[in-house]
């Protein structure tokens, strides 16, 4: 298995070195500072900019906007909403999707760089990020409770917040083991 490799390359350290967190303090990182770090992601590469992407996010008393919503779907009586409501903040990426196939393909590309960008530029505030997909985020009365539009994708719930716990690496497959050279 593949070790994070030794470099002094900050990116590629940030890159080797960010967890995902699933154990947060309770104190909320500022709306601010998301923004901000929002502001940085949104300079992912996306093609023709379309800049195919929008946000909601979620923080203190609004998370219960979150979670009436998964409520509507799955009943007051479901495990997540009382879940989300111990993460400090959560913000939904979604896609504005184009029928086009090979559009769509791009934009989705376009997001998931984007996402990554949020991951990395959060780590290297010491803030700790845990990608979510489930599959309520398909289902239309979580949807419709938020406003997600037909024709847009969440793309996933983005949860985070200072970590309490950073979990130990997972080793990645060396990728000369995936790679085919002509040279
Ligand atoms: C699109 C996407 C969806 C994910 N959904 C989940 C999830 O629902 N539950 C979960 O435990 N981890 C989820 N993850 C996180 C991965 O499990 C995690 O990145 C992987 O275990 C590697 O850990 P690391 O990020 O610390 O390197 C998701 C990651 C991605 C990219």
């Amino acid at each position: 298995m593949s070790k994070a490799t030794k470099t002094t390359n900050e990116v590629r350290n940030a890159i080797q070195n960010r967890r995902t967190v699933k154990k947060f303090k309770k104190e909320a990182v500022p709306t601010q500072q998301i923004i901000e770090l929002l502001d940085t992601a949104v300079w992912a590469p996306n093609h023709k900019l379309r800049e195919p992407w929008r946000f909601l996010l979620f923080t203190g008393n609004g998370r219960k906007k979150l979670a009436e919503a998964i409520d509507a779907e799955m009943g007051e009586d479901n495990k997540f909403s009382p879940n989300i409501m111990q993460v400090p903040s959560v913000m939904l990426v979604v896609l504005e999707e184009d029928p086009r196939q090979n559009i769509w393909d791009e934009d989705f590309a376009a997001v998931s760089a984007l996402v990554q960008n949020f991951l990395l530029a959060a780590w290297s505030e010491d803030i700790g990020t845990f990608w979510v997909t489930k599959p309520f985020l398909y289902a239309p009365k979580f949807r419709k409770s938020l406003g997600i539009e037909a024709g847009e994708k969440i793309v996933g719930m983005i949860y985070m917040g200072y970590p309490d716990v950073i979990p130990s690496a997972k080793e990645r497959t060396p990728a000369k083991e995936k790679l085919t050279l002509f040279e």
